[in-house]
């Protein structure tokens, strides 16, 4: 695991869009692809701006394909909806053609949309290793990351599933979400996080015992891959 603290939000967007290029430069260097998971919430989207104002011309964006750690069960055209965040700060500036894009669906039942990308995932996987490239996380001030919130059925399942659908009981609203099955069979797993809000908890997530139940993150435990934090100093604070 490595640690990155930046001063403030604006430095630590910058970093982390410098860290994302260079990792996607060398990567580029010896295949054809880079699969790229986006989170939602709201710190990314500073990430987004950086990546999509200052690196728009430093990497073939042609090669890299977008996908998501969860999605609120929402239509694309809703604001709650993290694909359609992403559209607007960094696909559509990029110009990333259609093709390289995979939204978690939200057009059928939530049960049926989280197979329906388990399927494009196992698809777009075929014939070779189900790792991405780069897994980007964030992590809620209780402790959930992706859609596997504290207390949740999902934390214990032992199946073998790399998408579920789960009920998000604060928000009344179901979800969709990658499990850490496959997002832990990634090349690179990165939190992102920033804000005095997050520094207890994540004290706990990293300096306290495991309990996944009460702390979801902790789930995320690249088996062959690397983990990388990227704080801002508030959010390090309690470290
Ligand atoms: C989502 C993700 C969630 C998110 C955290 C952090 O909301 O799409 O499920 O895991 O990354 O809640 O969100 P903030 O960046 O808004 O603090």
């Amino acid at each position: 695991m490595s640690l990155h603290i930046f001063a403030d939000g604006d430095r630590l967007s910058e970093g982390l869009a410098e860290w994302i290029v260079g990792n996607m430069l060398l990567t580029l260097q010896a295949k054809e692809r880079y699969s790229f998971v986006l989170s939602g919430g709201s710190t990314p989207k500073a990430l987004y701006h950086v990546l999509s104002e200052k690196y728009a011309s430093a990497v073939d964006w042609n090669k890299v394909d977008f996908f998501w750690g969860d999605e609120r069960y929402v239509p694309f055209d809703d604001e709650r909806n993290n694909a359609r965040m992403a559209y607007s700060c960094l696909l559509a500036p990029l110009k990333i053609p259609e093709q390289n894009i995979h939204p978690i669906p939200t057009n059928r039942g939530p049960r049926e949309c989280a197979d329906d990308y388990e399927k494009l995932l196992k698809n777009y996987f075929e014939g070779e290793e189900a790792r991405f490239d780069l897994v980007l996380l964030g992590m809620g001030d209780d402790g959930h990351t992706l859609s596997l919130f504290p207390g949740s059925d999902l934390i214990s399942t032992r199946d073998a599933q790399w998408v579920k659908d789960a009920f998000n009981v604060k928000e009344q609203l179901p979800r969709i979400t990658l499990m850490p099955s496959i997002v832990n069979l990634a090349h690179s797993c990165v939190f992102l996080l920033q804000g005095a809000a997050k520094a207890e908890t994540l004290y706990s997530v990293l300096k306290g015992s495991y309990q996944p139940d009460v702390y979801p993150t902790q789930l995320i435990r690249p088996q062959d891959g690397r983990l990388y934090w990227f704080l801002d100093e508030a959010a390090a604070a309690n470290l």
